[in-house]
């Protein structure tokens, strides 16, 4: 059934195919559906809400939304659940589970009788892991994201979820706030539903999505509780309906022009290094890869034009009254691909030729007077990273950007813990600070690349030191940081032959990162060390048979590349 539609799209297989439709109809109406309803087209709402995902909280008047714009502009909405992500409420990390959300929703989107789809995400992981499930299911999509938190105040001080998290508890550890502070800090960080409320992995996500032309235009950085926000869900399911005429799939938006135009937002974001991780992996859905040399000519020539914390001041309801993604889009207009096209069908161009009523230059600075004249993130190569790793330059300290200093050593996550305050461990904020076994492989890749500062050093008012691992680092956390070092330790890579003493140098301008050791010697430190055994059963089985290394975005072997 090539045109099949709305409830006749894939039969289940009883080996008759007529049976089939007259059950599935028959099953359909008991849930109150008249056969006018069972003959229109059907856009299904892939909803994530969740009571261990705060950031959905509004997902069920969301939903509400999508279904009044699906049903006015005439098609019957059939809303199911998938996996749904909260960032700070899984174990070990969220990343492990991104790829079960992708399968999930690719998965689900292909098996259920559906024309075109609304996924509805917005913490971390949810957006990519729709991304991808969307690519590789490849049926008329589209989505909207849950919109970022508003700020909270704390004597005097605006703070939003989690750059003020990190900087609050710095200060505690360091011994400038008591306890009794701290703890009414803790109520006051993230007060409205929502995604974190700066430019961290959620929000960089959110306007990847829309700038890859996979969500309404103007919608990214519509706060989680603005009215707006509804609005925009009530558009998003008039524009599926939309989709079903126009046949779009996301094939067609999500291509070489429009990944690159992404990375071009990414930079001028000064985004999270997570949604390279991120975009790697949708893009391995539809077979393009991102090359690092071409993201360094990208982040050259771009400049960072927000300015929102972690990388500057605002926040992410600043960034929607300054003009959102369309503003950045509009200044980055001559380094864009104007031909690629959107989930309206429009293209770029078209997109940007329309005015912008107002732009605050205190948050979207303009091209030629930006926040910083280059990109937010590089990639370093050298002997202790040959396939890579990943640093926020526009988030670090640029007095460290050229430096070598001597490796104190973490082998795991656990010695971190055991040891990073401890009185006696032999440090000094030249120091590089070394965590090993927190990649892929060991540990799911958890957001541990932010390594605190020594307890002793914090109180000596060092505020940054250079920090090297295989781990992933919150979007929402600054500092010297060198991530998603490739390979990994715990399959060999250099960086597990690190030993305490040992060299390194970093150079941000060559971007390189080298281990200052002699090749034959790292080989021979290498020789018969084994990665950890493998979980015996179940998804962890399946994920370390399977998981990539960041460089390939830490997708599964059997998932990436084009259908
Ligand atoms: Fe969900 Fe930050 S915890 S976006």
């Amino acid at each position: 059934m090539a045109d099949a539609q709305g409830f006749d799209i894939g039969l289940t297989n009883y080996g008759d195919r007529d049976f089939a439709r007259f059950l599935r109809r028959s099953f359909a109406r008991s849930t109150g559906l008249s056969a006018a309803s069972l003959a229109k087209p059907i856009v299904g709402v892939a909803a994530t809400p969740s009571d261990f995902n705060n950031c959905h909280r509004t997902m069920d008047e969301l939903v509400a939304a999508v279904v009044r714009g699906i049903t006015a502009a005439g098609a019957l909405a059939r809303v199911f659940p998938t996996v749904s992500l909260g960032e700070v409420f899984l174990e070990p990390t969220s990343l492990v589970y991104r790829n079960l959300m992708a399968m999930d929703t690719e998965e689900m989107v292909r098996a259920q009788p559906m024309d075109a789809v609304v996924l509805i995400g917005g913490c971390d992981k949810t957006v990519p892991a729709q991304l991808m499930g969307a690519v590789s299911a490849d049926r008329p999509a589209i989505q909207l994201v849950t919109g970022p938190m508003m700020t909270g105040r704390h004597r005097g001080q605006r703070l939003g979820a989690c750059t003020d998290c990190r900087s609050f508890w710095g200060k505690y550890r360091a011994g400038s706030i008591d306890k009794a502070e701290i703890d009414t800090v803790e109520g006051r960080l993230a007060v409205t539903a929502g995604t974190c409320a700066v430019m961290g992995t959620a929000s960089t996500m959110a306007c990847i999505a829309e700038t890859l032309g996979m969500s309404l235009p103007g919608t990214a950085a519509i706060p989680a509780v603005h009215a707006a926000r509804l609005v925009a869900a009530e558009e998003t399911g008039r524009a599926a309906v939309g989709l079903i005429a126009s046949g779009l799939r996301p094939s067609q938006i999500v291509t070489q022009k429009s990944i690159e135009n992404a990375l071009r937002v990414l930079m001028a974001l000064g985004g999270s290094t997570n949604a390279v991780v991120h975009l790697t992996a949708i893009a391995g859905r539809c077979g393009v890869a991102i090359d690092f040399d071409r993201l360094n000519r990208i982040s050259d020539e771009t400049p960072v034009l927000v300015d929102l914390k972690p990388v500057g001041e605002g926040y992410m309801e600043d960034f929607y009254a300054a003009g959102g993604v369309g503003a950045v889009l509009r200044e980055l207009k001559p380094l864009l691909h104007l031909d690629t096209i959107d989930v309206e069908g429009r293209s770029l161009g078209e997109r940007l030729a329309e005015p912008i009523d107002w732009v605050d230059r205190n948050v979207v600075k303009p091209f030629d007077a930006p926040v910083s004249p280059v990109g937010g993130l590089v990639a370093l190569r050298g002997s202790l990273a040959p396939a890579g790793a990943i640093f926020k330059r526009a988030a670090a300290t640029p007095a460290l950007f050229e430096t070598e200093g001597r490796a104190i050593v973490f082998e795991d996550l656990a010695d971190l813990a055991a040891r990073i305050d401890d009185a006696d461990l032999d440090v000094v904020a030249e120091d590089f600070l070394v965590l090993k076994n927190a990649g892929p492989h060991a540990a799911g890749m958890p957001e541990a690349g932010y390594l605190p500062i020594p307890k002793k050093l914090a109180r000596q008012g060092v505020k940054d030191m250079v920090r090297i691992s295989d781990a992933r680092m919150s979007g929402t956390a600054f500092g010297t940081i060198v991530l998603h070092v490739a390979p990994e330790s715990a399959i060999g890579g250099p960086l597990a032959a690190v030993r305490n003493g040992d060299r390194i140098r970093l150079s941000v301008s060559a971007k390189t990162i080298d281990l200052l050791v002699e090749p034959a010697e790292i080989a021979r430190r290498l020789e018969g060390l084994a990665p950890p055994p493998i979980p015996k059963r179940g998804y962890r089985n399946l994920y370390r048979r399977s998981v990539l290394q960041a460089p390939q975005g830490c997708d599964f072997d059997f998932l990436a590349g084009a259908p």
